[in-house]
């Protein structure tokens, strides 16, 4: 079957997140899935038994990264909005509970599985592009449910690092969790990204 039709290949995902991007740009916000050197990147913190969040999994190279980590007792719980990634990665990855809602109502999805506090939270959220009001609500959402020692991973690309809103989404999220992150570029990326780790304190 040519990769085109092939609902396993990596050049459907591609086609099935550009189709994503166009209907809702804000939303997506990247060109392309994370590379899978990003992915393996950003969960190095991932113990086997942690209870761990996804957030904006999208077509799933994250997930999939997350998945390769965790033992038997480990859990994963991906938040995504988009219901077209939501169905793709129930079928993929039944290991993963996946829920079509906002990370802002991440409080209320720990407590109502019994969890109470969350050991690693990885994010491929595209703060760059959210609304204000929204971003300001996952991180509050993110400070209440990291257990101290915890850690929570993202991405941000290198072409706007160092410009005012990504510079003051470090600093708000530094304050809420108490520490500032460590860093590391990845090349290996469209476009290449700096993952930044933080160490719940
Ligand atoms: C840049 S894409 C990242 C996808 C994937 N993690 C990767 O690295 O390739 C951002 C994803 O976040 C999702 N998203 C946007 N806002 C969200 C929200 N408030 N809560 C959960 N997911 C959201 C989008 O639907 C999209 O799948």
């Amino acid at each position: 079957m040519s990769p085109l039709f092939d609902p396993q290949s990596p050049l459907f995902d591609h086609l099935v997140f550009l189709g994503a991007l166009v209907r809702n740009p804000r939303s997506v916000g990247a060109i392309v899935p994370s590379s899978e050197r990003v992915a393996a990147d950003m969960v190095t913190s991932v113990q086997p038994a942690s209870r761990v969040v996804e957030l904006g999994p999208g077509t799933g190279v994250i997930t999939k990264a997350v998945l390769a980590r965790l033992g038997p007792s480990g859990a994963l719980l991906a938040v995504e909005t988009n219901h077209v990634f939501v169905e793709r990665l129930q079928r993929s990855w039944p290991k993963a509970d996946v829920v079509c809602a906002s990370a802002e109502a991440l409080p209320d999805l720990t407590a109502s599985r019994g969890w109470e506090g969350v050991d690693h939270i990885v994010s491929g959220l595209p703060f760059a592009t959210l609304p204000r009001p929204v971003t300001l609500h996952i991180l509050d959402a993110i400070r209440d449910v990291l257990k101290v020692g915890g850690t929570f991973t993202t991405f941000q690309y290198a072409h706007a690092y160092r410009l005012p809103p990504a510079v003051r989404f470090r600093r708000e999220l530094s304050d809420r969790l108490g520490s500032p992150p460590r860093s590391h570029l990845v090349l290996w990326n469209v476009p290449p990204a700096h993952i930044l780790t933080w160490v719940r304190r």
